[in-house]
This record gives structure tokens, sequence and C-alpha cells, in this order.
């Protein structure tokens, strides 16, 4: 039996310089797919893997993210008195039930592998899952769903991964693998954002991952890799020669949301579904389209 899987770390300290100037002063994880956050979303998914310790490395201008996730006094007492009980449930719930939030500060963006580094004394000897919030999946059940469910059978680290265009490898770690296997095959080496000629494949890591905690003895050993940072792919690396690794083609959609137009995609595709706006957008772009 291996050990369940009950900790989420969210690298939540980037600047977010993609979406300059709405974040100067307020993070990027709290830009809204119509109506709720790019972190709401993921930690509603994990939570729905069964995580219940949800940890966030943040760094400045990164208030409103515990903000967000903390009780609102003010905001429920007013709703409550004006009989506003749907609104009221929706801010109760923000935080799915039975989890508890941890917040770790990064107090230098020194890169992926240096903020999951930081969660390191909260995370101790478990395996944990690692989600980047600006990667938003649709996908039911959500993804990292599967990739616990894999995660039971095998105990093995997981990476999620998805086929990218040759054109853009040098935005994403790459990965070689065996065969796929179902949804499922083994790493045999990744790198960090290789230019399109230099990339061994077009199977690129999204972010999503499970790891063991052997990966926090890696990370201290790395040496600033791809942009001069402290890199996660490169400690993953290093992870191949220890244990297997392994690849899991994730269900669904995934948006982006770290580009500007993966996140005007995704605000289009979901407030097209959304129950306020569905109809009112559709019967829009119908006119706009005429
Ligand atoms: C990070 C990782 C990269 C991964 C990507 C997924 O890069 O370093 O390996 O493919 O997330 O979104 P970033 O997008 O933070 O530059």
């Amino acid at each position: 039996m291996h050990a369940k899987l009950r900790k989420a770390v969210f690298p939540v300290a980037g600047l977010g310089s993609r979406f300059l100037p709405v974040t100067k002063a307020s993070p990027k994880e709290m830009l809204p797919i119509v109506d709720k956050p790019l972190i709401q979303y993921a930690v509603e998914e994990a939570a729905a893997a069964g995580i219940t310790e949800m940890i966030f490395v943040t760094g400045r201008n990164k208030r409103a993210i515990e903000d967000h996730f903390d009780k609102a006094y003010e905001l429920e007492t007013e709703l409550e008195r004006k009989n506003k009980d749907v609104l009221l449930d929706m801010v109760r719930s923000v935080l799915p039930e039975g989890v508890r939030c941890i917040y770790i500060r990064q107090a230098e963006p020194l890169g992926l592998g240096h903020a999951v580094l930081c969660a390191q004394p909260v995370v101790g000897d478990d395996p944990f899952a690692v989600l980047l919030a600006d990667d938003l999946i649709d996908a039911q059940p959500p993804a990292l769903c599967r990739m616990a469910e894999i995660f039971a059978q095998t105990g093995s680290s997981l990476l999620g991964v998805e086929e990218v265009p040759k054109s853009q490898t040098q935005n994403y770690g790459i990965v070689t693998i065996d065969r796929m296997d179902d949804d499922t095959a083994r790493i045999h080496s990744i790198v960090e954002k290789p230019k399109p000629a230099d990339a061994p494949s077009n199977l690129g890591v999204i972010g999503r991952y499970v790891l063991t905690p052997r990966i926090f003895q890696l990370l201290t050993e790395v040496v600033p890799g791809a942009g001069g940072e402290i890199q996660l792919t490169d400690a993953i690396s290093a992870l191949l020669a220890h244990e297997r690794v392994l690849a899991v083609r994730l269900p669904g959609r995934r948006y982006d949301c770290g580009s500007k137009i993966g996140y005007l995609q995704a605000t289009f595709e979901y407030g097209l579904r959304h129950p306020e706006t569905g109809d009112a957008f559709a019967r829009y772009l119908k006119t706009r389209n005429a």
C-alpha cells in the first residue's frame, strides 16, 4: 500500500509579467475565468483528488490569495443580513470542506524548483502533488483525480503531459518516453525548454505533478538551469536515475492561462456554458457573426 496523496503545493510567487499591467499589484492566480479565480479551480481540482492540505508558496503582492481562502466576516454578515443565501453559500464554499491552507513565503523568485523546495518543511516525508494554476484543465473527473488513481496503484512520481506544437517546445519541459500503455508511459529523459531544433520530442509537461519526497534532496543539489533558475525539471531529470517516473496523458482540454490567448479561449468556453452568461453570450456571438 502506497502512502496516500494528501498534500498539494501551489507555487504562486511568480511575477506574472506576461499579464502586466493587471499583475502589477495583484496575483495572476487571481485572474478570473468568468467569475472564479484560476487558483480556485486548481484548489477544487486538488480537493476532488483527495488532497486535504493545500500548501501555497507565495511571494510579495499575493495577499489576495490568502484573503480569498479565508473567512470574510464583514461580507458574510452583510450577505446574511440581506438574506442573500445563494451568494452567502458561494462565499462560504470557496474553500472546499475538510481542507486546510498553509502559506509559505518564497522571498526571491529563484524558479519553480526553488518554490517547491520552499514547501519541504510542510511536506516532509510525504508524496505530494504540484499544481500550476495557470494550466487550467477542463476535465470531468478532474485531471488530478486520474493522477491520484495511478499514484495509488504505482507509488511512482508522475508528470502530466500533452503533445505540444513542435514550434513551442521552448515553453515546456519536454520528455521522451516508452510506448504509451493506455494513458501512461515510463519517462526516459526530461529537458527544460529546449529549442525546437534541440527538442527530443514534442511531448510537453503540463502543470500537474505527483512527486515522491526524494525530489527535495535532488532540488538542493541542482544548479541554476534554463533562465538562470532552479528548475524542477532538472531535479526530475536527476530523479530518473533513482526512481521510475511516469508520464500521464491527462484527460480533458488544457488552457494555458499564463498566455493571453489561452486565457481568452478559456474565458470564451467557460463563459458559453456558465449558467448566468451562457445563453446571452451565445446570442451575442450569433449577432456578431451575422
Ligand atoms: C513550468 C515548467 C515547465 C512546464 C510548464 C508547464 O514552466 O518549468 O517544465 O512544462 O511549467 O506549464 P513555466 O510555464 O512556469 O515557465
